[in-house]
């Protein structure tokens, strides 16, 4: 399966994808990385490994929905069969969905559907959970509310930060993106729903 993965950080997600990708047996191969800015990790990674890198930001376009189309077209030059937003920053738009819905994964570091948004891991703290963990899902028009694939625990200990928790929580995040991201490439999947149903259309 063809693989267009769109970041906007450290891009410690992606690499793990690249790592894996590596072994043919994986079933999916990074064709594109895209970013919304430029100079972060995450574009480095790709370039450092020959992966073709494209930006779009925000700021160049003249409003969201233009932006928005902006990065459809660039992502459909790549013929992906998935796209996956690892750490994008970014919801993705209607003209984005029309194209990419039902196939296109994020994770969020919270156990959907508590503390979506960008600030899981404080948000967690904030309320004194116990188990927090992180959720990786079928983008819709929501933020952090797609269909579920996977989910995985992450304990809060005493003494926790936001930052401590948050590596805790995406050394978890990274191990299920790679291990769901894989299976998603070699079995194919559709929507029943909400449900995430392994197997390709049965029409
Ligand atoms: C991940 O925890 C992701 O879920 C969140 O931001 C983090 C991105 O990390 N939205 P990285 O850029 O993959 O290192």
């Amino acid at each position: 399966a063809r693989l267009v993965v769109l970041v906007s950080g450290s891009g410690t997600n992606l690499q793990a994808l690249i790592d894996s990708s590596t072994s043919p047996d994986y079933g999916a191969e990074i064709v594109a990385v895209g970013a919304d800015r430029d100079g972060i990790e995450g574009l480095a990674r790709a370039e450092r490994h020959g992966i073709p890198t494209f930006v779009l930001k925000t700021s160049a376009h003249t409003d969201r929905s233009a932006w928005d189309e902006a990065l459809a077209e660039a992502v459909a030059a790549y013929e992906p069969d998935l796209v996956v937003l690892a750490g994008f920053m970014k919801l993705t738009g209607p003209a984005f969905l029309a194209r990419f819905g039902g196939r296109t994964l994020n994770t969020h570091p919270a156990l959907s559907p508590a503390f979506p948004g960008m600030h899981g891991p404080r948000d967690a703290l904030a309320y004194g959970v116990k188990v927090t963990g992180a959720t990786l899902f079928v983008v819709d028009e929501g933020v952090d509310t797609g269909p579920i694939v996977a989910q995985v625990a992450v304990p809060v200990l005493d003494g926790d930060d936001e930052a401590t928790l948050h590596e805790r929580i995406k050394t978890s995040e990274r191990a299920m993106l790679v291990e769901w991201v894989g299976r998603l490439a070699r079995e194919d999947f559709h929507l029943d729903d909400r449900a995430v149903v392994l197997g390709g259309e049965t029409d």
